[in-house]
């Protein structure tokens, strides 16, 4: 498929599916769009009147038009108030367009979107990114094509005369997306510590980031006690992942991307009963895959900072050789751990990747992790938690998911709930009470570092869809890695 700006006028415009986007006030047509209406014998209007189409966000109608037009269908998609248009409505639209054009067979789709913001570099990135994301589809794992269906090969965006470039963006963070939403999909026997460091090795390769991986006799070397607890029931073995970016001359910014890459959660001997979802606990490397696919976009979009992309991969497994519940560990900045669950692994895979990072004097480190199912109590399946002691770097945060349209909602560190953590026999617990455990398990984490600004995202939620949500499909959603490619970006300014 090919995504191309067009300065067609909108009544000059040949194609299958022509797609147009109506504010809540502007469903009566008039200027362009009266035009068209007469161009069509008046179908458009009697449409919009049929269907009763209000032009609400994401209501989508279309028609066929009769018989020797220039168009064969019109598609109507809303945008709801002209004063509520963000970059994220312009992005769902275009995915509702997408997905109904490709339904309809459509083989070459116009859009008529308005500006958002008078930005057409950044509205024509958003539209781009909305149609890849949403024609996306995973067929890796079935042993016939499911559709033999035409796809739809052209989309043209009218009225983005010359914005090859911001098309071509996001194509680049589409593509760190799809790779994103690979790894999560892809089960736990295909998506394991070994393969998660040959996918950095091909970014690595393809792009020219340096990449070291640290097998598990180095990380036992930098006393990486926490992490090496974790996957030493396992029979595969731990991979260290760090992958670097370093742009030609000064980087303006040094920064950290860490993400959990748990290929696989258990729980351990605390293992997860009936009922709690162990059979998608593939999704548990969703912090990683949005590492990896951070790294492919911005090795693609070359900005002016370093950025770090580090992950400790493992899995947790049961087996005679499991860490015990009751088990102390040390982690490699000498702090010891009680660890009194051991599903709570993933902020002990985490507790040394943070001591790593924070060694080596950055500018911030972002963690991303789906850390706790309270976060998902706490915020629903579509929010991300921010926990950051640091206002400066959440509102950096916060700022690049507004762009993204990834939602992110800041939730407090409290301070006193570290008390829940507290141990008789070592410095620290690995889990407090149930009440707040999405905090308790950022006040953790905040142990390991000391040095660095930091943020951690608790992506439990978000980094998976059971039903078609906007511009994701079912499944995996690749969540994080708009965001993160706007902060990198942004961190440069
Ligand atoms: N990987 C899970 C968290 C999770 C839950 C991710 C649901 C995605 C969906 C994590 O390792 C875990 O097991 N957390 C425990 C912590 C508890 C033992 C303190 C949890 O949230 O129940
Ligand atoms: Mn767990
Ligand atoms: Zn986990």
């Amino acid at each position: 498929m090919k995504i191309q700006p067009s300065d067609t006028p909108l009544l000059e415009w040949t194609g299958d599916s022509l797609a147009i986007g109506l504010f809540e006030d502007g469903v009566e047509l008039t200027g362009e769009l009266a035009n068209l209406d007469r161009q069509f014998s008046g179908v458009l209007k009697e449409l919009i009147a049929e269907e009763e189409f209000k032009g609400k966000a994401n209501s989508t109608i279309f028609t066929r038009v009769s018989g020797n037009s220039p168009v064969r269908k019109l598609i109507v998609v809303g945008l709801g108030k002209p004063e509520a248009l963000k970059l994220d409505t312009l992005r769902r639209a275009a995915a509702a367009v997408a997905r109904a054009a490709k339904k309809q067979k459509s083989k070459i789709l116009g859009l008529s979107f308005p500006l958002w913001n008078n930005d057409p570099e950044g509205s024509a990135q958003a539209i781009a990114e909305g149609v890849e994301l949403a024609l996306y589809q995973d067929v890796r794992f079935k042993s016939e094509p499911e559709e033999k269906a035409p796809q739809i090969e052209t989309v043209e965006l009218l009225g983005f005369g010359g914005q090859e470039a911001a098309i071509n963006r996001a194509h680049q963070i589409v593509s760190g997306v799809i790779l994103a939403r690979q790894l999560v999909a892809a089960p736990a026997n295909a998506v394991t510590p070994i393969t998660l460091a040959e996918t950095a090795q091909a970014i690595a390769n393809e792009h020219g980031l340096q990449l070291q991986i640290l097998e598990r006799e180095e990380c036992e070397k930098l006393g990486m006690g926490a992490f090496l607890g974790v996957a030493q029931a396992s029979d595969l073995p731990p991979k260290f992942i760090h992958l670097t970016y370093k742009p030609e001359g000064t980087p303006k910014k040094k920064l950290a991307i860490i993400g959990k890459g748990l290929t696989f959660d258990s729980g351990g001997l605390n293992i997860k009963g009936a009922g709690s979802g162990i059979e998608t606990m593939k999704i548990d490397m969703g912090g990683a895959a949005a590492t990896l696919g951070a790294a492919k976009a911005i090795a693609q979009l070359k900005p002016d900072s370093e950025v770090h992309f580090i992950s400790a991969a493992t899995e947790n497994m049961i087996s005679g050789h499991a860490m015990h519940p009751g088990d102390i560990l040390t982690a490699s900045n000498g702090k010891t751990i009680e660890v009194n669950n051991t599903d709570a692994e993933g902020r002990l895979t985490l507790a040394d990747a943070l001591v790593y990072a924070d060694k080596l004097e950055l500018d911030a480190i972002v963690d991303l992790a789906t850390l706790t199912g309270a976060n998902v109590i706490a915020l629903g399946d579509d929010i991300a938690g921010l926990y950051t002691p640091d206002d400066a770097v959440a509102s950096q945060l916060e700022k690049a998911a507004q762009t993204s349209g990834e939602k992110i909602w800041r939730m407090p560190m409290e301070e006193k709930y570290f008390e829940g953590l507290k141990s008789g026999i070592a410095d620290m617990k690995n889990t407090g009470p149930r009440p707040g455990g999405a905090i308790t398990a950022a006040l953790f984490l905040k142990e390991f570092v000391k040095q660095t600004p930091w943020a951690h995202l608790d992506i439990a939620g978000p980094v998976w869809t059971d039903k078609e949500n906007g511009y994701n499909s079912s499944g995996a959603t690749g969540y994080g890695v708009r965001t993160l490619v706007n902060w990198v970006l942004a961190a440069g300014e």
